[in-house]
């Protein structure tokens, strides 16, 4: 058996003589300013497990406490120019003190997701009376930088609270990253003030497809689906995000994936048609125009996005364009004489290009699918390769930064076991629990100054056919279990084995948690 049921696998754990009794007695001490945040969160999960601990500010401890949970961050994050910082931690149990200690509050937060999976699994839940942690020494820090889950909102709407569960959950597996991919064909989920018709006409599809996006002829539930999230509420989730140091990364897909917000306003496609939403999957034709006007709503869009999120990293999409309608628009193709531009890949280059200009005068940088490689890749962009690696290496070799979220090992909307009939209807694919777990994230084309390019890796969670939060749940665990060792635990200390073990008491937290996760491996 492991040492220890963490997972992802710390870098170090050595086990110590006996426990760390928690009850009424213990208290929390937040050893500086810099770990109230993660001190308040201790309390809060052990109070979800039915343990009244409450936190003594600033090392000013009320009474003589019998146990003392100290928590300690040296100081202020210090963040390189991606973004990230040093999530290193250490945790030290003993009988009569348990001790987080980091450099600064993100690794503070992470020491408390591994602090969380020290208690019994059953605590995870609404688990009553006194409980005790095995005694014992944590050295830990992460291999990669960027470890993150994407979350399609679109093609099905999921309520603001399944988006915080879903970013607490991916806190527990000590990632940093969910990707918000709030906008699409078949639904506009982010309110922009300066132009509400995209909520209130795009937010709402008329009916959905039965079945898979193959099954012809297609088949229609009838029902209306729709919603949207309120800046109010985005803040609100982005403040529960931080809590964690989970940073939520925005995209508004641009100029493709587009169907929705041109439902809203006409005056942004190609056609000048009024449309609707789109009710089936797949890839819609109608994509933007050029206009400056347009371009200069995406800025403005773009703009009260960056007001709402934090991140460093703003989503620009650009994935999957079809050019018809832009090879067949005679306005597009004088547009394109105008700006200069010889055809369209080079005219979806200019577009992207336009949006990394604006990101960067606003201090932040660009992050778009790997086609925002083809046309010639925008000065500042950084690059999340989709269609395999080959993307990811192309731009890891010029120099950009990548995160490899390939279609062979991080698409979670894929199957995840056999036979597929007898799973609920998916996309399509064959992605195991095994296979994610084999996943390495850095190709051996790149050299090792190319490699410093790859951030890291995430998951996908494309909705198209995850209608709910217990198929999500289902979908996205065990494996983003897997892929959570794969960009935290070192490579040499990862087993395939092991975290077969481990994933074995993972699972009574699972349960503890009410996440429905996939039963096999
Ligand atoms: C993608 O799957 N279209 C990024």
């Amino acid at each position: 058996m492991a040492a220890h049921q963490i997972i992802p696998a710390p870098r170090d754990y050595t086990a110590r003589e006996g426990s760390f009794s928690l009850d009424s007695q213990t208290r929390i001490v937040a050893a500086s300013s810099e770990a109230e945040t993660a001190a308040r969160l201790v309390s809060e999960y052990l109070k979800a497990a039915g343990l009244t601990v409450p936190v003594d500010a600033s090392g000013t401890a009320t009474a003589d406490p019998t146990r003392r949970i100290v928590l300690t961050a040296g100081g202020p994050p210090v963040y390189d120019d991606a973004g990230f910082t040093d999530e290193s931690y250490r945790i030290d149990v003993a009988p009569d003190v348990c001790r987080l200690d980091a450099a600064n509050r993100e690794g503070l937060a992470r020491a408390v997701q591994t602090f969380r999976q020290l208690l019994p699994p059953s605590a995870l839940g609404a688990a009553a009376g006194p409980l005790a942690i095995a005694c014992c020494a944590i050295a830990d820090a992460p291999r990669f930088r960027w470890r993150g889950l994407h979350l399609d909102v679109c093609r099905h709407f999921f309520p603001i609270d399944d988006v915080k569960r879903f970013v607490d959950l991916a806190a527990l597996h000590r990632y940093n990253r969910i990707h918000l991919h709030l906008t699409e064909d078949q639904g506009w989920r982010v309110e922009i003030k300066r132009f509400p018709r995209l909520t209130e006409v795009g937010s709402l599809r008329h009916e959905t497809l039965v079945g898979h996006f193959n099954d012809k002829p297609h088949r229609f539930d009838g029902k209306p689906h729709g919603g949207f999230y309120t800046q109010d509420e985005l803040r609100d989730l982005v403040r529960f995000a931080a809590e964690r140091e989970v940073v939520l990364v925005p995209e508004i897909d641009m100029p493709g994936h587009m169907q929705a917000a041109i439902a809203a306003y006409p005056e942004w496609g190609c056609t000048g048609h009024p449309i609707g939403l789109r009710e089936i999957w797949g890839i819609s034709q109608d994509i933007l125009n050029v206009e400056e006007a347009t371009v200069s709503a995406m800025e403005q869009i773009l703009d009260e996005l960056i007001d709402i999120f934090p991140s460093l990293f703003i989503h620009v999409g650009g994935d999957e364009v079809p050019k018809y309608q832009w090879t067949h628009s005679k306005r597009v193709q004088e547009r394109m004489r105008e700006i200069g531009v010889h055809d369209e890949h080079e005219l979806q280059s200019w577009f992207i290009r336009r949006m990394d200009a604006f990101l960067q005068s606003k201090g932040r940088r660009t992050l778009g699918w790997d086609e925002i490689l083809e046309g010639g890749l925008a000065p500042g962009a950084t690059v999340m390769s989709w269609r395999g690696e080959a993307g990811g290496i192309e731009a890891a070799k010029m120099g950009h930064d990548v995160v490899m979220a390939s279609n062979t090992h991080t698409y979670f909307d894929y199957y995840q076991d056999m036979p597929t009939d007898e799973e609920p209807l998916t996309i399509g694919g064959f992605l195991p629990t095994g296979k994610v777990y084999s996943y390495e994230p850095i190709p051996a084309e790149l050299t090792e100054e190319q490699a410093t390019h790859v951030l890291g890796a995430q998951a996908q969670l494309w909705t198209e056919y995850i209608p709910d939060r217990d198929r999500l749940d289902y979908m996205t665990y065990p494996r983003a279990a897997a892929l959570a060792e794969v960009v935290w635990t070192a490579k040499e200390n990862r087993s395939y084995r092991s975290f077969l073990e481990r994933l074995a008491v993972h699972r009574e937290r699972f349960a503890a948690l009410g996440v429905t996760a996939h039963p096999r491996p």
